[in-house]
């Protein structure tokens, strides 16, 4: 105890910072007290010992370090126990700057939502925007001070095992849903509910080449601009915090060393306050690049693009001050890095408290908080997507008798976690609803649920199928579900087979032979190619990996307790060979004007153009029925608006939510444009029987674009006005003309 309070009359001495003072002059007065090691140690991040997110580049003395003030950041350090342990560790250093402790919260802590992908198929922002904020509560009461989230990259490529960490192919999508994470991580920031978030992956990760996993990507800056940049735009005019740059080279230039990213767009054009972490390793990655010669080089390449801070590298650590010395980086430089993370150490109230994120009743009350296991369950329900319902199986009665459950995916546990969950020590991590236990906690004893394997979802032998096959035999409807393990998907987990693994479809074709009922769950961290299925099986429900509540959530879906309303968030194509697919691409000299076509047009002479479902497709109960669109004018000018309404009437026998869809194509540009983009959407719920009326604005900012002088802005002309169910489901159009 005495120990602690001569720590804390130490360290409130050594400060002695006035109320005054604003952070800014706090940081300057801090800053000329710093030795130029110590300066560097602030650059410098490294992992616990306990997890590794990446490959481990040196085995340093962490600790000792730490006590020299040579570390200003940990990552893969959690709990309050173990973090206040290393920020004791802080408290030793001279100058007693705090550590700030940085995870990768991606989509919950100890209650884990669905997997960000999943969750942007629910297109319910405020829905995002809690389940960003519940998992940086959770976070934040076990000393956790910063996520590595939202991950924001766009990409066109289910071949990406990293599809998962986003919000999917979309531009606008994309831009509302970073917006939203990143509100919902850092809250009131400051509080000590709240984290700080980090955008990720600066810039167009997702457009890795084949979908291979760090892999160089080569795109124009107006591409860059129109299609990858708005969504880390959104992030920070949502306020946040940091940036984490990306692995791959761009155009050629690693991004860890991207001026052009870094110094000219990011801390230029947007003028961005915050600080930028590297990727693990990756200043280090730019010698395998054939960038940079050594780490010595990297380190005096990155920090001079504007990376703040190294991850794993060690290129800062033991460079920088040689290159300082020898006059290749100025102390102004190294400074201005220093002073963006420290203003977030004050900025989140550490120089006050270094222990203020590590209350051990705090971490125990919010790690088992009800209210956030239910919002769980209800977000999961909402990322579930309704594929196919043709014979309205679904949604289930509850007076069935007898359900065969089968398939490898149902007694799972971990899968349904999914990619990047954070394995919580101390506390019960295990906590997650299988889809046995959901079905379970769903019918109780009036129903009898039998169960059978069937097969793994790897596996290549047959055996299960006899047991399944009887178990079928025995009941009334029978729920398949398969997909693809958990760790299928996820960082380094690049495919070019998305078909389902092992024996898995033939499973479906024997099910299939004994004429009973059956619903297909389909479980995975990416658009499958399931297109065997989608032709041939009448019922199939989207479920990716939706976190604790998983069984729960699946549960309520089958029997109609929640009415499906997921669309989804990427295109799902046939086959392979589709990739890279999206719906808003360029219409070309010679489109196809039909699925079949193929005489001299834009098309494949072996497979349709068209996805196997489109961009925003999801099935509900009920139906939906649109009528009545009407522009409050029919020709602007750019500094005016138009008000479109539109009425949605549920025409079906319950309560539904319905997306609605507003798509516009831009007919003539100086550079082409998309044949149809979303502008705008709006989640909606209806009772049966029951009519809305909802209003859009179409504003000058949604009909500009980024010409080929990079310059952002509408153009007159013609636009067409699309309002949908999905991108391929337009159910209203007119159109409108912009003037001078
Ligand atoms: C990933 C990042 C992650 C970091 C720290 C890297 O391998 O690309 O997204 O935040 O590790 O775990």
């Amino acid at each position: 105890m005495k120990k602690i309070i001569t720590l804390a009359l130490l360290f409130l001495s050594f400060f002695a910072f006035s109320q005054q003072q604003t952070i800014d002059q706090k940081v300057e007065i801090l800053l000329k007290k710093m030795t130029l090691e110590e300066k560097i140690g602030q650059l410098n991040q490294y992992t616990g010992d306990n997890a590794a997110t990446g490959p481990i580049t040196i085995n340093s003395n962490k600790k000792s370090e730490i006590k020299k003030g040579l570390i200003g950041s940990m990552l893969n350090i959690m709990g309050t126990q173990y973090t206040r342990q290393y920020q004791d560790l802080a408290m030793q250093s001279r100058l007693k700057i705090p550590l700030l402790f940085g995870l990768d919260v991606i989509h919950g802590y100890k209650t884990t939502f669905p997997i960000p992908l999943a969750e942007a198929a629910s297109w319910d922002l405020t829905a995002i925007e809690l389940s960003a904020r519940i998992a940086a509560t959770e976070a934040a009461a076990s000393g956790i001070h910063w996520t590595f989230a939202p991950m924001v990259d766009i990409s066109r490529d289910p071949r990406w095992g990293r599809v998962m960490e986003g919000a999917g192919e979309d531009t606008y999508l994309g831009s509302k849903i970073a917006y939203a994470r990143v509100k919902g991580f850092q809250g009131n920031f400051g509080d000590v509910n709240s984290v700080m978030a980090c955008v990720k992956h600066f810039a167009a990760y997702g457009a890795a080449i084949g979908g291979r996993d760090y892999n160089s990507v080569d795109m124009s800056n107006r591409m860059l601009w129109e299609t990858y940049l708005p969504p880390f735009k959104a992030a920070l005019d949502a306020g946040a915090a940091t940036f984490m740059n990306s692995f791959n080279d761009l155009n050629g230039i690693p991004a860890s060393a991207n001026t052009y990213l870094l110094r000219d767009i990011l801390k230029g054009k947007w003028n961005f306050q915050g600080f930028v972490v590297s990727d693990w390793g990756s200043i280090g990655e730019m010698v395998n690049h054939g960038y940079v010669k050594d780490n010595k080089e990297a380190a005096l390449a990155s920090i001079t693009a504007g990376s703040d801070m190294d991850m794993e590298s060690n290129a800062y650590r033991y460079h920088l001050e040689e290159l300082v010395k020898e006059n290749k980086v100025p102390v102004a430089l190294i400074d201005d890095a220093v002073k963006r993370i420290l203003r977030k150490k004050f900025e989140l109230g550490l120089f006050d408290d270094p222990y203020k994120f590590c209350n051990p009743e705090r971490e125990q009350k919010e790690l088992n908080n009800p209210e956030h296991t239910k919002a769980a369950r209800e977000i999961a329900a909402k990322s579930i997507v309704l594929l196919k319902n043709k014979r309205d199986v679904l949604p289930l009665s509850k007076g069935l008798k007898t359900i065969a459950f089968i398939g490898p995916m149902v007694k799972s546990k971990r899968d349904n976690h999914g990619f990047w969950a954070v394995d919580v020590k101390d506390v019960d991590s295990t906590y997650i609803v299988s889809q046995w236990e959901g079905l379970e906690n769903k019918v109780g004893k009036r129903t009898k649920i039998l169960y059978a394997k069937g097969c793994g979802v790897e596996d290549k032998s047959k055996e299960g199928f006899a047991d399944a096959l009887l178990v079928a035999s025995q009941a009334e409807v029978i729920i398949l579900s398969i997909g693809e393990n958990f760790n299928k998907s996820g960082e380094a987990k690049s495919k070019s087979n998305l078909h389902l693994p092992g024996v898995q479809e033939d499973l479906i074709k024997e099910l299939q032979k004994t004429g009973k009922p059956i619903v297909i769950l389909i479980n995975a961290g990416r658009p499958l190619v399931i297109d065997w299925i989608a032709d041939n099986m009448s019922t199939i429900v989207y479920t990716w990996w939706l976190g604790s509540e998983a069984g729960n959530a699946i549960a309520d879906v089958l029997f109609g307790d929640y009415n499906p309303s997921g669309k989804l968030p990427m295109s799902f194509p046939r086959t392979e060979g589709q990739i890279p697919i999206y719906y808003n691409h360029f219409n070309t000299g010679r489109p196809a004007e039909t699925e079949t076509s193929t005489n001299y047009v834009s098309a494949y002479i072996d497979l349709k153009n068209s996805p196997k479902f489109p961009f925003g497709y999801g099935l509900s109960y009920t139906t939906f029925e649109y009528s009545d669109l009407k522009l409050s004018q029919k020709t602007i000018k750019n500094s005016e608006s138009i008000t479109v309404s539109v009425n949605i009437k549920n025409t079906g026998s319950v309560k539904g939510e319905e997306v609605v869809q507003l798509y516009l194509r831009d007919k003539v540009g100086s550079v082409v444009r998309p044949i149809i983009e979303l502008k705008d959407f709006q989640k909606i719920s209806l009772n049966r029987g029951d009519t809305k009326t909802i209003q859009f604005t179409i504003d000058n900012q949604k009909l500009s674009f980024y010409n080929n002088a990079l310059e952002f802005g509408s153009e007159p002309g013609d636009f067409d006005l699309m309002i949908g169910s999905s991108s391929a489901d337009i159910r209203l159009r007119d159109s409108f003309e912009l003037v001078k």
